[in-house]
């Protein structure tokens, strides 16, 4: 997939809305400021993937967060299905799944698409960055979150699948231990007005869109800093410009 060169083509803005409508009155506003909407959860069990239909006429990609995780065939049939919606470029799996879970996916992946027509690209997520140690010792996971998160984006990336969504905080170690063509998506991205701003939310670690880039992100994902933003044009517009002057 030959992405965009321009700076925005690296910023997906996360749609996290409940109603399609909303969110589609939300998108139109910054469409042609934007790389991706990214589609989760939230909007895709309350709209189905006519929210992903609806989102594609607006000409941007987008990023299915679904996050599957279930037996190699159910995982392959999802994806499967997912890769056929219009505009979809990004999508996603568990690692923890295992290889073969993985494997199934990647395979699942290309076998709808026409030849020489571009396919979506694969992520997997390692751990969710909400697991820290104790959470992770309490379902029998040993080691540290670090550890199992490298461990994991190479099974990932010898499974096939073409990338990763991690934390900026583990950019680094994974484009080391992956190489170039590696993609690495990274949420908790704060600008620096933010940081300083007294509305916290609930994203523990956060980081600049400048450190995301520089720690190897080739995409960043943004939801409240965009969403809640008085001016959600000017939010995304200074977002781009520290992608830019970062790359
Ligand atoms: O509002 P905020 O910028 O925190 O939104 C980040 C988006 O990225 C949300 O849709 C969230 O579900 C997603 N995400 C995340 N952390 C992860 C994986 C996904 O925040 N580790």
């Amino acid at each position: 997939m030959t992405f965009d060169a321009h700076p925005r083509s690296s910023l997906i803005v996360a749609l996290d809305f409940d109603s399609l409508s909303t969110a589609l009155k939300f998108a139109e506003q910054i469409a042609d400021l934007v790389g991706m909407f990214k589609i989760g959860k939230q909007l895709f069990t309350s709209a189905g993937p006519e929210a992903v239909r609806q989102v594609a006429k607006l000409g941007t990609g987008i990023f299915l967060d679904l996050k599957y995780h279930d037996i190699p065939n159910t995982v392959a049939g999802a994806v499967l299905a997912a890769a056929a919606l219009p505009g979809v470029q990004l999508l996603n799996i568990h690692a923890l799944g295992g290889s073969a879970m993985m494997q199934a996916a990647v395979q699942a992946i290309s076998a709808g698409i026409p030849m020489g027509e571009d396919r979506p690209r694969l992520l997997a997520v390692t751990l969710l960055t909400s697991m820290d140690s104790k959470a992770m010792k309490e379902v029998g996971i040993a080691g540290t979150p670090q550890a199992r998160v490298l461990h994991l984006a190479k099974l990932a990336k010898k499974s096939g699948v073409d990338g990763v969504v991690a934390s900026v905080q583990e950019a680094k170690a994974i484009r080391k231990a992956c190489g170039r063509e590696f993609l690495i998506v990274t949420p908790g991205v704060r600008p620096k007005e933010n940081s300083t701003s007294t509305k916290k939310d609930d994203q523990a670690r956060t980081a600049t869109p400048r450190d995301a880039i520089e720690a190897g992100a080739d995409f960043l994902v943004v939801g409240r800093p965009i969403l809640a933003a008085v001016d959600p044009r000017a939010a995304a517009t200074a977002i781009v410009e520290e992608i830019a002057s970062a790359k």
